[in-house]
């Protein structure tokens, strides 16, 4: 985990610390999360999974293979992004998913998300990793504009899903894990 702090420079009115996520912060990540997935149609407004979810991305944070960036403003956080590592076989090195880029609806378009992707990879380069990639739903043209801008390209892959069989919940945090049968 990034121990540093980023200040913004910009713009005047608004200060913004981009810093790494705590436990705490976890009751407004999962707003911010339910304000990402009523833009993206692929997925549903699920508080309580989101929870979940951000529960079982700070346990791979502590094991060193996620980090969640949040961006805060006058003591409220503002904005958030989450990477975690995978193994790329392609890269013969670790590379970077990057998830859950978001920033509160009225604070947009202010340089909070260019910090927060900055944070992101600072530490992917602190932590070796070859590359960063994310998906972005093809009709947010204001995210797909946000990424063009910090140099991602689209690739000719496409993104494909299946539920796992049998599984209709997702995994509570700490099932499933620690013990290899
Ligand atoms: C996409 C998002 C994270 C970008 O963060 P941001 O703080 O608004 O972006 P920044 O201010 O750092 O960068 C601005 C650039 O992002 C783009 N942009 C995206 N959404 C924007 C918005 N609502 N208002 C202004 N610019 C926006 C523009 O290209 C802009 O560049 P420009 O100033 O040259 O026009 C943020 O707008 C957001 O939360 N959007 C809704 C959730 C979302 O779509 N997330 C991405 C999922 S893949």
């Amino acid at each position: 985990m990034l121990s540093h702090t980023q200040l913004s420079p910009a713009p005047a009115a608004v200060q913004v610390t981009v810093r790494p996520a705590r436990i705490t912060d976890l009751p407004t990540l999962v707003e911010l999360l339910c304000q990402l997935f009523s833009i993206e149609t692929d997925f549903e407004v699920r508080p309580t999974r989101h929870a979940r979810g951000l529960r079982l991305l700070l346990g791979a944070v502590r094991r060193g293979s996620a980090y969640v960036a949040v961006a805060e403003s006058r003591g409220e956080v503002v904005g958030m992004a989450t990477v975690q590592t995978v193994v790329s076989t392609a890269e013969g090195a670790p590379s970077g998913w990057i998830e859950d880029v978001v920033v509160r609806e009225d604070l947009r378009g202010t340089g909070i998300g260019t910090m927060l992707m900055a944070d992101v990879a600072h530490w992917a380069r602190a932590n070796n990793l070859a590359r960063l990639q994310l998906l972005a739903d093809r009709r947010n043209r204001l995210a797909l504009a946000f990424y063009d801008r910090l140099a991602f390209q689209p690739t000719n892959m496409i993104c494909l899903r299946a539920r796992c069989p049998g599984r209709s919940q997702p995994v509570s945090p700490g099932r499933g894990q620690g013990r290899v049968r």
